[in-house]
């Protein structure tokens, strides 16, 4: 059984104490039954303190990064390394989001090589890949799928491979009103699957969960979550208001 992740993004909101109130009503919130997996990747100045309530919490959920860099240590003004985040507690790192990509010009490349840190720090890499608009209309959806994909993850040992999570986001579909519908979604799933295998093994594949990310909330994550190969979700506006994030964990449990 693969695991089933549902992960907060909150980008560059929530301050120390915003997230302190969040997770204290969040925490309240968690489900007894909860059978997923729980990610909140907050900004990088709220990580410790969300690493202290937690483990004043037993740790009911796990800490992701937005971003980091690939080396452990230098001159590298702005960047937080992997150690920097292992010291904290933070389990994955979301690596590629279309934001970083198209505002900070992170290249296919670059994500690669922070793929290859995160691993070799074990930090479990969330690797988002996903089409423009214009590359949807064109058709062209699987064709950069699966180059991000291949350039990301090529040459990466199918062993460490099992430890990454990928999130497809359409880049149409984050922030916008309306998600990408369910049943077109799980197409590409099973095509990032199919990449997967051919980048590692069907074995190997078949273990690695594929999140689906963009304007999930509590009235579709059911919806998204019941194809075979959505393994969970990735989270940005609903995720900023505990109750809302806490509805959305409710929702997902309620499926068999
Ligand atoms: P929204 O849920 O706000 O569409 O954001 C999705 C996203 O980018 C998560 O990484």
């Amino acid at each position: 059984m693969r695991k089933k992740i549902i992960a907060a993004n909150w980008k560059m909101y929530m301050t120390v104490t915003e997230t302190e109130n969040f997770y204290r009503a969040f925490a309240a919130e968690i489900p007894q039954n909860n059978r997923f997996e729980i990610l909140i990747a907050p900004p990088a100045t709220a990580l410790a303190k969300l690493s202290e309530l937690n483990a004043r919490a037993s740790q009911r959920i796990r800490l992701a990064a937005q971003n980091m860099f690939y080396e452990e240590s230098g001159a590298y003004t702005g960047e937080i390394s992997p150690t920097m985040l292992r010291e904290l507690f933070v389990r994955y790192v979301i690596l590629g989001h279309s934001e970083r990509r198209q505002i900070f010009g992170e290249s296919d490349a670059l994500v690669a090589r922070k793929v290859r840190a995160a691993l070799h720090y074990k930090l479990r890499p969330i690797l988002c890949v996903g089409e423009t608009r214009e590359q949807r209309e064109a058709g062209k959806e699987k064709e950069i799928l699966e180059r991000q994909l291949r350039v990301a993850l090529q040459g990466v040992e199918s062993s460490s491979l099992e430890s990454i999570v990928v999130a497809y986001e359409p880049i149409w579909a984050i922030g916008a009103e309306r998600s990408a519908v369910p049943e077109q979604t799980q197409q590409l799933h099973a095509f990032i699957r199919c990449v997967l295998t051919y980048l590692s093994n069907a074995a190997v594949a078949e273990k690695i969960p594929i999140q689906y990310g963009g304007s999930v909330n509590t009235g579709n994550v059911a919806e998204f979550l019941s194809q075979p190969d959505i393994d969970g979700a990735l989270i940005g506006r609903a995720s900023l208001e505990a109750r809302k994030f806490a509805d959305i964990i409710k929702a997902a449990n309620k499926l068999s």
